[in-house]
């Protein structure tokens, strides 16, 4: 089945921002709603589509990446209405989905290619998967590799994409383990098991985001979930049976945690700050950086928690260290490393900022996923450090960053990664002289509004 177009939009910002100049901060304080976190609504819009019949998400991700994901999916064919903060998606079942006239552009956002392909390997048609220049060079092997396990016949560019994608249906289900520490890599997977004849299983041997397997829930799929058995390894389990029917279902996305982050970390280092972000998402598998901000001693609290289409939400309040630099042995730097990793891969390269403030410094290893990011995180990180002044020793896995550093404002160079952008603004508020963000436009990948929302919480 072809399918016609509606209302396409593209998903490239049309105003571009050269640059933004980030002058130094006396405390940051106020009061935070954050647009939907990036990571649920690209679970939430793909399951609405999947579904049949009409579902409401409210506090859709306002986000680039996240209109990648619904431009692809209307150009399967699904009619989608946006209004204000909410997305109407009237699904029309897995089987409804009907082949795209042209490839599927999905822009910066990994998440909406390695997910979407797990979709698109299920279908009775070919389609094709591709994106912008940084997308374009990122692995993709990791997600053809399970799915042409599974019946479908991918073919990519030496494991990049563009993504050609010749779906069967049904899919054979499979059990895998991952050998990368991937939630999108397993999100793929699962979403390709509801396609699939059978038990499609993923093992997964570190921890990473469960937004899908949530939202599966949510949305009324059987999904099991549990600890797996390997030796010396704390691994894990999930498994859904396919192929399966589901009807729609609204869902109310919370705030967007790594965004709130970057609020989070300039508050809690700026004596006499205090900030509170209401209706954010505190998932455990997101919130390691809020326990590792406060195992630096730092005041960040989360209180009143509850459920929302089936993620913990609540409020983060934090306040200024007085003295922004806890106390602990001067000469060890904090480590962050193995398990941890995962958890923490959005915030490594703020955590390094935070690092370049605290008592003796910051050591991250294990991460070298940070080379496959949107930019070679490792490298754009340590090279910005560098440039504000900070001493820094780069690793394959990761960096070292002395702390106590006295930062000077300094062109900041984001090779186009809007993590990268909105770290190194973070670390203007306390560097001495401006600090100037170029590209800055870049941020609207996940966080459209980030310096429209932090100038008026910032005391000068
Ligand atoms: C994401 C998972 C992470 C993360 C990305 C969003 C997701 O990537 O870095 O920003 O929504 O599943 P990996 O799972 O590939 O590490």
């Amino acid at each position: 089945m072809k399918c016609r177009t509606l209302n396409f939009s593209p998903p490239r910002p049309e105003v571009k921002i050269l640059f933004v100049i980030i002058q130094p901060a006396k405390r940051i304080r106020g009061s935070l709603v954050l647009p939907g976190d990036k990571s649920i609504s690209h679970r939430a819009a793909i399951m609405a589509a999947l579904a049949e019949g009409k579902s409401r998400l409210q506090n859709y991700s306002t986000s680039a990446d996240c209109s990648a994901t619904l431009s692809c999916l209307q150009q399967l064919g699904v009619r989608i209405e946006r209004t204000g903060k909410d997305v109407l998606l009237d699904g029309s079942g897995n089987d409804g989905l009907c082949a795209p006239e042209t490839a599927l552009d999905c822009g910066n956002s990994g998440t909406t290619m390695r997910l979407l392909a797990g979709i698109l390997a299920g279908q009775s048609f070919t389609s094709i998967m591709t994106g912008d220049e940084s997308l374009r060079s990122r692995p993709m092997q990791r997600v053809v590799e399970p799915l042409n396990m599974m019946g479908a016949n991918i073919s990519s560019q030496a494991g990049r994409a563009p993504l050609v994608i010749e779906g069967r249906h049904p899919l054979q289900a499979i059990e895998y383990e991952l050998l990368v520490a991937s939630a999108q890599v397993k999100s793929c997977i699962l979403l390709a098991g509801l396609s699939a004849e059978g038990r499609t299983e993923v093992i997964e041997n570190e921890v990473t985001r469960d937004h899908t397997e949530r939202m599966l829930r949510w949305f009324g799929v059987p999904i099991e979930t549990g600890a797996a058995e390997r030796e010396g390894v704390n691994a894990r389990f999930a498994a859904v049976q396919g192929p399966t029917r589901f009807k729609a279902r609204d869902v109310l996305i919370p705030g967007d945690i790594s965004s709130a982050a970057y609020f989070i970390a300039a508050a809690a280092l700026l004596p006499g700050s205090y900030l509170e972000v209401r209706d954010v998402g505190v998932n455990p598998t997101r919130v390691l950086f809020l326990n590792q901000l406060r195992a630096l001693s730092l005041d960040v609290t989360v209180d009143d928690s509850k459920a929302e289409s089936n993620e913990p939400v609540g409020t983060v309040r934090v306040r200024g260290a007085d003295t922004p630099r806890p106390s602990r042995d001067p000469e060890a730097p904090r480590i962050m490393d193995g398990l941890m990793i995962p958890q923490l891969i959005d915030e490594l390269p703020l955590l390094a900022v935070v690092g370049s403030q605290i008592e003796g410094g910051l050591e991250i290893r294990d991460a070298a996923e940070l080379r496959m990011k949107e930019s070679d995180r490792i490298a754009t990180t340590v090279a910005n450090l560098r440039a504000m002044g900070a001493a820094v020793e780069e690793f394959d896995d990761g960096l070292r960053v002395d702390g106590r550093t006295r930062l000077h404002g300094a062109k900041i160079d984001p090779r186009g990664d809007h993590r990268i952008a909105m770290a190194f603004a973070v670390a203007g508020l306390f560097a001495k002289g401006e600090t100037e963000i170029e590209d800055a436009g870049c941020v609207a990948v996940s966080f459209p509004e980030f310096f429209d929302l932090l100038e008026p919480v910032v005391e000068r």
